[in-house]
């Protein structure tokens, strides 16, 4: 029976696992702890061992395998990795879910690889860990699938930095399977023999607790809070009772690599070990397990972009075609290459793409690196950038094309197939790169100012597109000492503009946190502001039949000019609203400061400035949590069409909003903009924060 590539996607799980301090204490048993590690065996201020995580494993496994439709008799556990968030409690219950998220073909005898990521929480809400399961399925390659991407060779070709011994014993299999893995294979001497073997093998996961074990040992002693990440391949099987030792070379700093061999023979039992440790931030941006396209990453922005996503955890294409500054030349792999080794010097993932954005061929090249190399695509940074600057008298067509094919056109070669992909999956950050050239203007850079103005446009719509699939689009006005600005800033100034103060912005932009999308933001030397296009109040002067005149405009001029008041508009269709109807008169839009206006009033008034108009599909239930004497709690229920308002409390809201009464009133007369409400932490968000930004859209005070 053939795999079932339907199963890619599906969820599996959730699956609860109840658990007392004894279960944390039997798997460090399994695993050779005792009086030497007593803290993972002893209730009193007991530690989980981290790779007590892969207990889960047990519970998904009979679900990946059914949904999977892969050959029993031909599995064997290729990979393991575990990216650890906050320790394992000492009890409580591991609720775990997660998909298969590839299948890979290896060739006709040669095997397929099922790949499934899960996520673990703890009953008490916080999520603990996430794991990533390679199943290797022997009998199942051949299907005409695509192979999996290489993994780049990266254990260290010298001596170990250190070598732990360990004896694991003849009976050790016996205890590790009460952790859950309970296969024949490790206890039943003819299951064993039908199999090939001697006698039952030791398990293979019983073995890389022991490594868990051993680089907590030498790398973070009396911590295992510390561990970060437990990535690794399974190699060869393990006769319990033989020697080991865990080999260990020191990676950057917080990171190693790991091996373990058999002791007295060499045989490599688990290969391409990663190992991760370090305090961690609370609440720290990290990428693990995403995939990332930065263009143009070979020098300046895009190379410090590169870099960072890759510490925090992301595998990056590093895009660059290495053209001289303004495009001209055939280019060289070098630049991309000498950032990919960067960040393999780091111990980060990278791979380099040598193609020009400017072309369409480039851009489905890029972003082919991508889905080949990592087989997936999360975040896509438009960066690449050439300049030719000129006055438009002197400018040839040459110049103003090259300058838009990279910039403009480039975007778009690129975010086309990237945005396939994101849809695909629901979900992608995508990045843009204007200048203050395209947003205000510079002398002799028509054709930059232009082409970076587009880029705008392209997000504007785009953001629109993109939604309803979990795919938002921002962009970013740098400002950095790169070559494109050397001779263009003054040598001072330039000194002080690093790109790295850039980074952080286009980092959380790219990150799962970020509930924004179609903002224009300046940044440099660590000040960062909001830029938007806003239309002033304007004024009506013709009663919709007679055609105004040019004198008339020409008197009414400070009134077409005047801005007091001006507004952002979310799409065309809203702003074509705002001129049909002209200029709300004063004191509706927007209540007089010490009106007698309440919180109760502005939900009483919610169903009458409802715009049933822009509520197609919507199905949702906002949470009013205003803080304050004024304040209270209210609830609004948007479907089909209609919205429902009722004080208190709902079971399930899908979006809570939380304001000071001031705040709310004045957000809600247009004062404060939503925007700035949340990032200067007026409005606190929890739930689904795409579905907060339908707020301003669905009501008109
Ligand atoms: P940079 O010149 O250091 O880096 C741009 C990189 O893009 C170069 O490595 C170049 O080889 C690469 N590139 C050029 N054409 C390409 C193509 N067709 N395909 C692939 N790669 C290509 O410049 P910088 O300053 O880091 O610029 C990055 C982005 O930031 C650009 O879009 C630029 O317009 C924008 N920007 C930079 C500002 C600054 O102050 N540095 C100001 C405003 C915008």
């Amino acid at each position: 029976m053939a795999l079932n590539l339907n199963s890619i996607g599906k969820k599996i799980g959730p699956f609860t696992k109840e658990y007392t301090w004894k279960d944390p204490v039997l798997y460090a048993l399994g695993v050779g702890a005792g009086f030497s590690d007593l803290e993972y065996c002893y209730e009193k201020d007991l530690k989980v061992l981290p790779s007590f995580g892969i207990v889960t494993l047990y519970d998904f496994m009979p679900d990946l395998a059914a949904l999977s439709n892969v050959n029993l008799a031909g599995i064997l556990h290729g990979e393991q990795e575990l990216i650890f968030h906050r320790p394992i409690p000492p009890e409580g219950a591991l609720i775990t879910a997660g998909a298969i998220t590839h299948i890979y073909d290896k060739g006709p005898g040669k095997g397929a690889l099922i790949v499934a990521e899960f996520e673990t929480k703890h009953s008490g809400g916080q999520k603990l860990f996430s794991s990533r399961v390679t199943v290797f399925a022997r009998l199942d390659g051949g299907f005409g699938g695509e192979d999996a991407p290489r993994t780049p060779a990266f254990m260290p070709d010298r001596p170990p930095d250190f070598e732990i011994p360990a004896a694991p014993s003849a009976d050790q299999p016996l205890i590790y399977r009460l952790s859950g893995d309970t296969f024949a294979l490790h206890v039943d001497a003819e299951f064993a023999r039908m199999a090939g073997f001697a006698r039952p093998i030791m398990h293979g996961l019983c073995t890389h607790g022991y490594a868990c074990r051993a680089l907590i040992q030498q790398l973070i002693p009396g911590a295992p809070e510390q561990a970060r990440r437990l990535a690794n391949r399974f190699r060869s099987p393990l006769l319990p009772g033989s020697p080991i030792k865990t080999l260990i070379w020191k990676g950057a700093p917080g990171q190693a690599f790991w091996r373990v061999v058999q002791a007295d023979t060499g045989e490599v039992i688990i290969d391409n070990g990663i190992f991760e440790y370090g305090e961690a931030p609370r609440d720290e941006i990290r990428f693990d397990g995403r995939a990332a396209i930065v263009t143009g990453a070979g020098a300046g922005l895009g190379r410090v972009y590169a870099l960072e996503l890759a510490k925090r955890g992301a595998r990056v294409v590093v895009n660059d075609l290495g053209g001289a500054r303004d495009g001209s030349g055939a280019g060289s792999v070098k630049a991309a290459d000498r950032v990919v080794e960067e960040i393999q010097a780091l111990g980060g993932e990278a791979v380099a793409s040598y193609d020009s954005v400017s072309t369409p061929e480039g851009g489905e090249a890029i972003v082919h690196r991508a889905l080949a190399a990592f087989g997936r695509l999360d975040i896509l940074i438009n960066n690449a950038g050439i300049l030719r600057d000129k006055t438009l008298v002197k400018m040839d067509p040459s110049d103003w094309e090259a300058v838009r094919a990279v910039h403009l056109d480039g975007a778009f070669y690129v975010t086309g197939p990237a945005l396939r992909h994101m849809k695909e999956k629901k979900y992608g950050r995508i990045i843009l790169t204007t200048s203050a050239a395209g947003l205000y203007g510079n002398f002799g850079q028509s054709n930059y100012s232009a082409a970076k103005m587009g880029l705008v446009g392209l997000m504007n719509t785009l953001k629109l597109e993109g939604e309803k699939y979990g795919i938002q689009v921002n962009t970013v006005a740098p400002i950095a000492a790169t070559r494109l600005t050397e001779d263009i800033l003054p040598p001072d100034l330039f000194e002080q503009l690093q790109p790295e103060f850039v980074a952080p912005l286009v980092l959380y932009l790219c990150s799962e946190k970020c509930p924004v999308s179609g903002a224009v933001y300046n940044a440099g030397r660590g000040f960062f502001n909001r830029a938007a296009v806003v239309a002033g109040p304007g004024a009506l002067v013709s009663d919709g039949q007679t055609i105004p005149t040019p004198e008339l405009l020409a008197d009414r001029l400070p009134d077409l000019l005047k801005m007091d008041g001006a507004r952002e508009f979310y799409n065309a269709t809203e702003a074509l609203g705002a001129m049909l109807t002209g200029p709300a008169p004063q004191a509706e839009a927007a209540p007089a400061a010490g009106s007698a206006i309440t919180v109760a009033a502005v939900f009483e008034r919610l169903p009458q400035v409802f715009r049933a108009d822009q509520a197609g599909g919507v199905d949702v239930v906002f949470q009013f949590r205003i803080a304050g004497p004024a304040g209270g709690d209210w609830f609004a229920v948007i479907r089909d069409g209609a919205c429902a308002v009722t004080a208190g409390a709902h079971e399930k809201p899908t979006t809570t909003i939380k304001m000071a009464a001031e705040d709310f009133l004045n957000l809600m007369s247009g004062k404060l903009p939503a925007m700035q409400a949340y990032t200067t932490g007026k409005l606190k968000i929890e739930g689904d924060l795409m579905k907060s930004q339908l707020i301003e859209k669905l009501f008109k005070f």
